[in-house]
């Protein structure tokens, strides 16, 4: 296969700019070696694995079962308890990269640098973008609309160009990419490496049910819909019966959210409850199952190195491709 360089590449000493983006639930160890071995960069979020010692070994693992770099996600907003421990194990392991989301990725960026690994942080807006590149960013994620798990409301179009304007670090793309026309059009943007969740989920290392991978697989992009009522925070979802049946977390808790003493107090609080929500909708059997728009482009499940390698081809393809 062949290389293809961008900043990203050259950052994280990778062959292609494709990350295995970090999914809750989802992303296992086989996923992350696999991606890694494939030249791109394979990535879990920490709470994957339950308690730390696990994810202790999990790292440990993977450590061994690869020599490229892996990167790690960590939920950087006060309701996981396990960030500080979590960042502990992994700088000891020597991961090369860590992504954060949902909070202030100050203490991970601090702590990343002083052991040369990078610091990539999930935005889905100009002011989170800036926050994060004045703390020390390595790159900012754009999280646009149609993205698999906690989405951002704005068009990938238009979010990955704006940021690249005002921003002085690279820009990733996440939402809306699973083949080698998307990425490609996410580095005409000005993107510098594509953040891909979905497509990994119908890949045969992902170890979710038959169901989850089929429901990918049948759906369509009209399928997806974008709801707090599972988490507390805007999430896409397949629709399903399951889906539509949940009981959404009680509406007197979001108001309390919006009163400036309770805040601080309120949103760790939804997000334990939309975590565990989270969690139970998934271990329960029940068809509730996070996926991004690009379910309508994936139709078939195979190994993540041939995902990568169709995805490298097909991206060349496009990039000769007249208007038609
Ligand atoms: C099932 C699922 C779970 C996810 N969990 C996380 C997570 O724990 N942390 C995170 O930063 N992003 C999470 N994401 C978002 C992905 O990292 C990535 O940004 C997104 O999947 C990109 O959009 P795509 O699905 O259209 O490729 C999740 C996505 C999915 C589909």
């Amino acid at each position: 296969m062949h290389k293809l360089s961008t900043p990203i590449t050259k950052m994280l000493n990778i062959d292609v700019p494709i990350i295995g983006a970090p999914m809750f639930l989802v992303s296992n160890e086989d996923m992350v070696v696999a991606i890694s071995e494939a030249g791109g960069i394979g990535t879990f979020p920490s709470l994957n694995y339950r308690p730390t010692e696990d994810f202790l070994r999990a790292l440990k693992s993977i450590k061994q079962r690869t020599s490229k770099p892996i990167g790690v996600n960590i939920i950087v907003n006060k309701s996981n308890l396990r960030q500080a421990e979590d960042l502990k194990h992994s700088l000891n392991c020597g991961v090369e990269l860590y992504i954060t989301s949902l909070g202030n990725p100050k203490d991970v960026i601090r702590e990343a640098h002083k052991n040369g690994a990078k610091v990539f942080c999930d935005v889905i807006n100009i002011e989170q973008a800036k926050k994060v590149q004045d703390l020390g960013a390595d790159a900012v994620v754009a999280v646009c609309s149609g993205a698999g798990g906690h989405a951002g409301p704005t068009t990938p179009m238009v979010l990955i160009p704006w940021l690249k304007e005002q921003l002085s670090i690279p820009v990733i793309a996440a939402g809306g990419i699973a083949n080698g026309a998307t990425m490609a059009s996410a580095f005409c943007l000005g993107a510098s490496a594509v953040h891909v969740g979905t497509r990994f989920i119908a890949s045969s290392e992902c170890q979710v049910t038959t169901n989850y991978k089929q429901a990918i697989i049948n759906s369509s992009p009209e399928k997806i819909i974008f709801t707090d009522k599972v988490t507390g925070t805007p999430c896409n979802f397949i629709h399903t019966k399951d889906l539509d049946n949940h009981k959404s977390l009680p509406k007197f808790i979001n108001r309390l959210k919006k009163n400036k003493t309770l805040k601080p107090f309120i949103s760790p609080l939804l997000k334990i409850m939309g975590k565990k929500a989270f969690i139970n909708s998934l271990t329960t059997q029940k068809n509730i199952w996070s996926a991004g728009q690009t379910v309508g482009l994936i139709h078939d499940i195979k190994p993540c190195k041939d995902i990568i390698e169709e995805m490298v081809t097909s991206y060349h393809e496009a990039l000769h491709k007249s208007p038609r």
